[in-house]
């Protein structure tokens, strides 16, 4: 340790060369470069404390006044620049010390012309790096649900997942009925002084490629455009009775389960795709993955079809396909649930190899404070039928139950 938290109020300005950027102090010459990188509406969305427009005034503001006075408060306000020219592509900064408690918090923004080459991550490890280097001893980093891009750089630079901070801040703009603004709530991510700068682990990984498919339908994660077919879908009477709760979701608790599903899917929880006719791309139901009990390798399938697909064997593809992708993926055995009398999943369910092992009596909210009963059926890897030909993914429902704030 360099120094103690308790009295290093203030951050050494430094030049940090890392792996793909430097991060050095802003210069009067970055402010053509700063609003260029600021005229992007996800920066906004995502960072809500920034000038909307930003204007080269604001610029100006930040870089001879406002980055200082964050300096002079103990905050690190590094700007982000290509090593190659110097310019800036983006920021990256320590905010919010609590140095009795040796922690400080972590952001950073990339221009969208610099995105996806490693910027953010780099940047994010070196200054945590830094911080560790001079007294901290935990970095704090917020994202939004919604935001998967910083979710991955938090992954990428070691950051643990510790929980979700509900009403962490308040959000842009006035609130309802012009009230104040509404708070909302953020993903808590950690690095610690010991945890290694590796990757933090996780329990389910990308699709090979991004889909998964048997040349007849194909799984893809949701994404926006595709609220108005799962609206319909998860409207279906039917899809309704197998769901849990047995309640339609409305267009925006389903606008949010889309945006959300990528965080789902990085946090373990849940993997979420759209089944689609591979041929034309065609959006034909859903189908989830509930990794709900990792500690025994136990996970939970559950899927829904529109009425138009159903009767050409999808959700049996669909099924396998995902099976197949879970064990892959360390899933050691799979569960799946249906109502009694629906038997479409049920034959879905045996046709893909489950084995039916139980009935639940009342396991599940049926309709106005009823419960239903449940036929439990299980997959293990051996009971999987052998891959079709011309599988083009490691070769893996009709409507059934779903958990509780389903994929949310
Ligand atoms: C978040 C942000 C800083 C990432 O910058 P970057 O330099 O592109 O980051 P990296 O290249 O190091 O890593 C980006 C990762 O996100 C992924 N990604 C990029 N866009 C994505 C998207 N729309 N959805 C999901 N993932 C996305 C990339 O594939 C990469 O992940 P991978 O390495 O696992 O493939 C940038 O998108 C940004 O400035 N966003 C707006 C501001 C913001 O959100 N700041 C963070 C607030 S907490």
């Amino acid at each position: 340790m360099v120094s103690d938290p308790r009295t290093a109020a203030r951050l050494p300005v430094e030049v940090i060369e890392t792996e793909r950027v430097r991060l050095r102090p802003y210069r009067e010459s970055d402010a053509a470069d700063l609003v260029t990188g600021m005229a992007d509406p996800d920066l906004h969305r995502f960072l809500p404390d920034l000038p909307d427009p930003y204007t080269a005034r604001d610029a100006v503001e930040w870089i001879t006044r406002g980055a200082p006075a964050a300096w002079r408060r103990g905050w690190a306000a590094y700007a982000m620049v290509d090593p190659a020219t110097d310019r800036v592509i983006g920021g990256c900064a320590l905010s919010n010390p609590l140095p009795h408690l040796g922690q400080i918090e972590i952001g950073y923004w990339v221009t969208a012309s610099a995105r996806g080459l490693g910027a953010a991550t780099s940047a994010a490890r070196a200054l945590t790096g830094y911080a560790f280097a001079h007294g901290y001893g935990r970095v704090e980093l917020l994202t939004r649900l919604e935001n998967p891009a910083s979710q991955r750089v938090a992954i990428a630079a070691g950051f643990h997942r510790e929980g979700l901070r509900r009403g962490a801040r308040p959000e842009r703009g006035p609130g309802v009925l012009g009230g104040p603004p509404e708070r909302g709530d953020r993903v808590v991510w950690a690095r610690l002084v010991d945890d290694p700068s590796e990757p933090s682990p996780r329990l389910l990984p990308d699709l090979p490629g991004g889909a998964l498919t048997d040349g007849v339908v194909t799984l893809r994660p949701p994404r926006p455009g595709d609220e108005p077919f799962l609206h319909r879908l998860h409207g279906l009477p039917d899809v309704v009775a197998s769901s849990v709760p047995p309640v339609a979701p409305d267009g925006a608790e389903v606008a949010l389960r889309v945006a959300r599903s990528a965080f789902r899917w990085l946090a373990g929880e849940r993997a979420d795709l759209v089944v689609t006719d591979a041929a034309s791309g065609a959006p034909a139901g859903d189908i989830g993955l509930y990794y709900s009990e990792p500690s025994t390798g136990q996970g939970m399938v559950g899927y829904s079809l529109l009425p138009e697909w159903r009767g050409r064997g999808f959700a049996t593809r669909a099924v396998v396909l995902l099976a197949r992708w879970a064990f892959d993926a360390g899933v050691l055995r799979l569960i799946a649930g249906t109502r009694p009398e629906n038997a479409a999943s049920q034959r879905v369910l045996a046709r893909a190899g489950f084995r039916r092992e139980g009935y639940q009596r009342e396991r599940l909210p049926g309709p106005a404070g009823t419960r239903v009963d449940d036929v439990l059926y299980a997959l293990l890897p051996a009971d999987l039928p052998p891959a079709a030909p011309g599988a083009v993914a490691p070769a893996g429902p009709v409507g059934w139950h779903r958990p509780a704030g389903a994929f949310r």
